[in-house]
């Protein structure tokens, strides 16, 4: 059998879970990119009534190509489904977000969702977090110092992101991100994301304790498998 993109395999049966009349968070990434090609493709042969809110500057603008329509934050109460994609996701459903740099939105929008569906290719499956991905970690770039030396207290090796030409990246929040190794990988999640909260200048982590209540994972022989949070 011919191998297939595990990610498009996750990407486009997430897509399943969504009905007529939902407002659908729209996760950022190259797996949630499947989703909304298929959302579009449901759209024009089901003529599917739904509202996306998307988590990035680089998903809104996928969406408007895909004619998917969309909403503000503003205008709604809550999210009857997200779907949204990882880095890692641990035997607990606590996941590694933010690869893309979209974990504040995303985090955002997952708090608001009655349910969080999450897309991933088997190889983002880990026992422990922060053993295959650094930690990202959304700073105000005048705190960085302050924040980079505590991340460092707390057990941390953070490095500043970077673009191409060596400048820091920036959020669509216009905020820079500290990518953390943790040696070992992180012990507990629940209790960093905690102790990273109360650093001054921390705007978001990547750290998803908690918010995802099915993960769709899928595999290179085409096949996926749906677990949800027991
Ligand atoms: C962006 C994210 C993405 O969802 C995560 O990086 C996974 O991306 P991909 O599906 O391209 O592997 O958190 O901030």
């Amino acid at each position: 059998m011919p191998l297939q993109n595990p990610k498009e395999v996750a990407g486009r049966r997430a897509a399943e879970f969504v009905t007529d009349g939902m407002t659908v968070g729209l996760g950022t990434g190259s797996t949630v990119y499947f989703t909304l090609v298929q959302l579009a493709e449901r759209i024009q042969s089901e003529s599917l009534a739904i509202r996306g809110v998307p988590t990035s500057v680089d998903t809104e603008r996928k969406a408007r190509e895909l004619e998917i329509p969309l909403v503000e934050l503003a205008d709604i109460g809550s999210i009857d489904l997200t779907i949204d994609g990882a880095d890692e996701i641990d035997p607990d459903f606590n996941l590694m977000k933010g690869g893309g740099g979209a974990l504040l939105r995303e985090k955002v929008v997952a708090y608001i969702s009655e349910r969080e569906v999450i897309v991933v290719g088997r190889a983002k499956l880990v026992e422990r977090l922060g053993t295959t991905f650094l930690l990202p970690v959304e700073v105000v770039p005048f705190a960085r110092p302050v924040v980079a030396r505590e991340l460092t207290r707390l057990g941390a090796t953070p490095n500043l992101r970077v673009t191409d030409p060596g400048a820091p990246y920036m959020t669509d929040n216009g905020n820079e991100i500290l990518d953390c190794r943790f040696e070992g990988g992180i012990e507990d999640p629940a209790a960093l994301e905690i102790a990273l909260g109360r650093i001054p200048g921390v705007v978001e982590t990547g750290l998803f304790v908690g918010l995802a209540h099915v993960v769709v994972i899928g595999n290179d022989d085409g096949s996926c498998e749906v677990r949800a949070r027991p």
